[in-house]
């Protein structure tokens, strides 16, 4: 482990005050339930991956919620959603459209591998979803075991985060991703962006893999998402379509509580 998480933890959360604004838009798209719910920057349908199944009756944590539009989806479709969030202001817009499209679930503001046991005791989601969210946010070291210490024996932690290769081939603080290997792969850890100080975390694949191990999670799939040809135009401009669809820029770990 390196860096202070509390310090990483207020560093996001700045720079997530200033982003917050540029997420409205999108999330009130994505809260109205006019197109099905989708995931990463082309939203994939989850209807297309199948990633998440029937929720209805499962206890969810949304690890990490941002404007809620899967706690949204996931409450329409019957699952019984708790939801946290690092940044006041991403709550906000979530708190916002709850009263706005009438979904009801509640919220609070804290940060993924901080958690206090008090508020989120052990064993007690069927499934922990983060998508772009606390497990990319957040130290892996430290949010890998809290996410099975609160999950029940045989629940899901689903995660959506930078594909492995984008992952490299991005120079830290660069505009665009290149079709060159940037960063060091096997010192892959905090990854500090010099531009806003925000701060985000991967791993080499095989030490997510041991880490779950460690934490007695066992991988059910990784989904590397390749986006159609015909993919809509994105807002951000780091990686292109044409990138995507050679190399995933995305992927979905799902891995199992044994
Ligand atoms: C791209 S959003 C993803 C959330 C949701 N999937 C969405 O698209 O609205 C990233 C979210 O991660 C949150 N975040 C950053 N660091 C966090 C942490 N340590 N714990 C929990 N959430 C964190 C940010 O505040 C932001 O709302």
């Amino acid at each position: 482990m390196s860096g202070d998480p509390q310090a990483d933890a207020l560093a996001n959360r700045q720079a997530w005050a200033e982003w917050a604004a540029d997420y409205v838009e999108p999330g009130r798209r994505a809260w109205t339930g006019e197109r099905a719910a989708g995931w990463g920057m082309w939203h994939q349908p989850e209807s297309d991956l199948g990633v998440l199944g029937n929720a209805a009756g499962l206890d969810v944590l949304d690890y990490g919620c941002g404007t809620g539009y899967w706690s949204a989806w996931l409450t329409r479709a019957g699952a019984r959603v708790t939801a946290f969030d690092n940044s006041p202001a991403q709550l906000a817009t979530c708190r916002r459209f709850q009263e706005e499209f009438g979904v009801e679930f509640p919220t609070q503001l804290a940060s993924a591998g901080l958690l206090d046991p008090a508020a989120f005791p052990d064993a007690s989601f069927d499934l922990v979803l983060s998508e772009y969210a606390g497990l990319t946010w957040a130290d892996p070291y430290r949010t890998i075991p809290e996410c099975a210490r609160l999950l029940r024996t045989g629940g899901r932690l689903v995660f959506l985060k930078i594909g492995v290769l984008l992952q490299v081939c991005w120079s830290i603080g660069a505009a665009a991703t290149t079709e060159e290997l940037q960063l060091d792969y096997h010192s892959l850890h905090r990854i500090e962006d010099p531009n806003d100080g925000s701060v985000a975390f991967d791993l080499p694949s095989g030490e997510w893999i041991r880490l779950f191990r460690e934490n007695g999670l066992v991988v059910e799939s990784l989904r590397e998402l390749r986006p159609p040809t015909d993919a809509p135009p994105i807002r951000h401009t780091f990686v292109t379509l044409d990138w995507a669809r050679k190399w995933p820029a995305e992927e979905i770990w799902t891995v199992r509580k044994a």
